[in-house]
């Protein structure tokens, strides 16, 4: 969808649809008032009426008959004034857009909607058109990509009151593009089966993107982790059919950076568990246990074309996790990059095995910050939710706050959860430096303390079980039903603000 921003007066537009925004207190908010006055009070009409409430997801068209110069306009519900945040900006945008495209239309205008209503509070003009752009692009998508039509969604302008806002409300666009093909992005290989998002096809992606963009990307095999002594991820990945890669992705300012932060995403392309295999129904859902991989690569493919002023490091170990006469077996001891050595229980807790050895990994970047994202435990999903929040970690308070501050923005919900030390007893073995399950109660904590044992830096761990598939139902309005892209709005958020959030 081609987004572009101009001044203009709304009831002026040449436009096939004009869209109008209406809060439930039936207000006709001021950016609507010269479009309600050319229509000879049309609008306010409707609203007396009662027959539109405003409601986030109502909407109503209406054919201005030649009065004004646009074909249609329609009225979309923006919820309750002391609501509307920019979630709800999010969802307006999602409703407009998909009401838009019912009416097969070339093009549609829009107003800053609602935004002169709640402007004595801290959202930005900025972050108002991000959210929208955001919310209608995100909207649009679908899998397989086969299915979308082939039509060509109608074009968007946003109308702003000020010329002086042009500058920084196309730069919103811009970033707004950027996050939405990289949420599109890890959608998709979240939802590719197993047999064609590959480890080899993760890596061909983490390619493509770095060729497209001039960033630097190595798609490293089985012999360079064996090499670097990856102990710990290599045994997950000797049972694996499918060869095992350790993508590592790099994009570096062209200004000096102002901080390195690595990511760091679990990347297992098929989980059945292993030797401690799963039971067989619902396992086809673990086709998306690279969620947090994918979201890694979404937000490289963002960064590199928003270009922060921050390094920023990605590393993705992807392998299979399979049953095999050769795969790693409950009693089995390795040792990780760094020399700890661990005692395998399940060899369905096999993330946390990856992880390892890519945080170890991650300390050689002198990082300000590591952030790893995984769908971890299904204990993080009894904790909080399907759907609900996604656990966060970590050592560090100020990172810490960064990231609930991205969250509150983005809409991406985090939830603190604690790293008690006594969490560590529960992970003691008597064969190795660290056991890496600590059985059922307390999952989360534990994996996360298992984590800990492997990080020598500013850290957060954030599980996304629970949020990177959808399994029965849409998310929500711009979150079709199956994989989220959970992760990415909210990463690129945080990298993109780092060095505001730092101090
Ligand atoms: N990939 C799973 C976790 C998961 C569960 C992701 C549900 C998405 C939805 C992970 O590898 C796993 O199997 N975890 C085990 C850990 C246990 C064996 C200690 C779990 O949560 O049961
Ligand atoms: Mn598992
Ligand atoms: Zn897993």
């Amino acid at each position: 969808m081609k987004v572009s921003v101009k001044t203009g007066a709304i009831h002026q537009a040449a436009a096939d649809v004009v869209v109008i925004g209406v809060f439930r207190d039936v207000l006709v908010p001021d950016e609507a008032k010269s479009l309600d006055a050319a229509l000879k009070g049309n609008i306010s009409d409707i609203l007396d009426s009662g027959d539109f409430k405003g409601k986030v997801g109502d909407s109503l068209l209406i054919y201005p008959q030649g009065v004004i110069p646009a074909k249609r306009v329609v009225l979309v519900g923006l919820g309750e004034r002391e609501k509307y945040d920019l979630d709800a900006v999010r969802k307006v945008a999602a409703h407009a857009v998909n009401r838009v495209k019912k009416l097969k239309v070339k093009n549609w205008f829009t107003l800053v909607m609602g935004w002169s209503c709640i402007n004595e509070s801290d959202v930005l003009l900025e972050d108002w058109v991000q959210a929208f752009v955001e919310g209608a692009k995100l909207a649009s998508y679908r899998y397989p990509l086969e299915k979308k039509t082939k039509t060509t969604p109608p074009a968007l302008t946003l109308l702003l009151e000020r010329a002086d806002d042009i500058k920084l409300a196309t730069k919103a666009v811009r970033h707004a593009s950027a996050v939405a093909e990289g949420v599109m992005l890890a959608r998709t290989l979240v939802n590719h089966p197993s047999n064609i998002a590959t480890p080899t096809h993760l890596g061909q992606i983490a390619r493509e993107i770095a060729e497209k963009h001039g960033i630097e990307c190595e798609v490293h095999d089985r012999s360079w982790a064996q090499e670097q002594g990856m102990g710990s991820f290599l045994a997950v990945a000797q049972g694996a059919g499918q060869p095992p890669k350790f993508i590592e992705m790099s994009y570096t300012p062209k200004r000096k950076a102002q901080g390195t932060i690595v990511l760091v995403g679990k990347g297992i392309t098929f989980d059945s568990g292993g030797i401690s295999i799963k039971p067989s129904k619902d396992m086809y859902l673990m086709k998306g246990d690279m969620g947090g991989g994918a979201a890694v690569l979404g937000v490289m493919k963002a960064i590199a074309m928003i270009k922060p002023p921050v390094k920023i490091v990605a590393l993705v170990p992807a392998t299979d996790n399979m049953p095999d006469a050769n795969a790693y077996k409950p009693g089995d001891v390795v040792t990780a990059m760094n020399g700890v050595s661990i005692e395998v229980r399940n060899t369905d807790a096999e993330g946390r095995m990856l992880l390892a050895d890519a945080l170890a990994y991650a300390k050689q970047f002198k990082p300000d910050a590591v952030v790893d994202l995984a769908t971890l435990t299904g204990a993080s999903v009894v904790a909080l939710g399907r759907g609900m929040a996604a656990a966060l970690f970590s050592n560090h308070r100020e990172l810490e706050d960064a990231l609930m501050q991205s969250s509150s923005l983005t809409g991406e919900r985090l939830w603190p959860m604690p790293l008690f030390k006594e969490y560590r007893e529960k992970l003691k073995s008597d064969v190795a430096d660290i056991m890496h399950s600590g059985g059922r109660f307390g999952g989360v904590g534990t994996s996360a303390t298992f984590l800990k044992e492997f990080v020598d830096f500013d850290w957060a761990h954030i599980d996304i079980a629970g949020m990177s598939f959808s399994q029965n139902k849409a998310a929500n309005v711009f979150t079709p039903k199956g994989a989220t892209g959970f992760g990415v709005r909210l990463i690129t958020h945080f990298a993109t603000n780092w060095q505001e959030s730092k101090q």
